[in-house]
């Protein structure tokens, strides 16, 4: 069975509850073709509100980051329970701006894939390498390792659960995208990595966005290769004519 594409519009600490409803509001109305599923991640704040504009259309909500805990005294913190009761269906976890901005590790990120699966969010699970990482041809074992330490625990049955992001840091926010060739290789590497792990069934299963500078130009050819199911999108998503005409690349 094929893959359905999924994209999803990480609006980062970008909008204001006015331009997010608005986006929405645009995202929403220009989403009718079923064959690709999408999502939109705004920030924390404007979560209920945009998933209020969304309810009853074909776009899905995603939050950002989570903390891992129930609840509890952790102050400026928001708990996956917090997320689904206010209408989120994913989470995205481990983005790079997280791992190398705020230090976050692959331990920490694992104990906030368990918190969002046992809460009933689906993950977005971020992976790359950094371009000095890429230049010492080290991007697999990076890879590797990013993946097992994060997915460390899990089963075959995650495979519905998840999505794996590749997004190398060299292409985030930068403009320069890897090539259809480039992406595909990492990708069939990562479905390589789900085969061993798991089994052929749940590899063929898995669904592999890529990420990184992915515009309404390049998004059809980087989505025709055979590994890449649909696109995690940043800067390109905060305009409703460039995430829309990303979505018609992936149909
Ligand atoms: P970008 O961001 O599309 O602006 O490069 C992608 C991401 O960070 O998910």
């Amino acid at each position: 069975m094929a893959r359905q594409k999924f994209v999803a519009g990480n609006w980062k600490m970008f909008t204001s509850a006015a331009s997010g409803r608005a986006l929405a509001r645009a995202v929403a109305a220009g989403v009718t073709d079923d064959r690709v599923r999408v999502a939109v991640a705004p920030p924390y704040p404007y979560l209920a509100l945009i998933a209020e504009c969304l309810a009853g259309s074909r776009v899905g909500v995603a939050a950002q980051n989570l903390y891992p805990a129930h609840e509890g005294a952790f102050t400026g913190e928001v708990s996956p329970e917090m997320l689904k009761d206010v209408g989120c269906k994913y989470v995205i976890l481990g983005h790079s701006e997280r791992r190398h901005g705020l230090g976050e590790r692959n331990e920490f990120i694992n104990l906030k894939v368990r918190a969002a699966i046992d809460a009933g969010l689906d993950v977005i699970l971020c992976v790359g390498e950094t371009l000095e990482e890429r230049e010492k041809d080290h991007t697999q074992q990076i890879i590797w390792r990013q993946l097992y330490d994060a997915l460390a625990g899990f089963d075959r049955a995650l495979v519905h659960r998840l999505t794996i992001a590749y997004e190398p840091v060299w292409a985030i926010g930068t403009g320069r995208t890897a090539t259809p060739d480039q992406a595909q290789e990492v990708h069939a590497y990562i479905r390589g990595l789900a085969r061993k792990a798991w089994d052929e069934q749940s590899a063929a299963a898995l669904t592999i966005q890529y990420g990184g500078s992915v515009k309404a130009e390049n998004a059809r050819e980087l989505m025709s290769q055979p590994d890449i199911d649909g696109a995690l999108v940043g800067g390109a998503s905060l305009k409703p004519e460039s995430f829309l005409a990303i979505v018609a690349g992936a149909a």
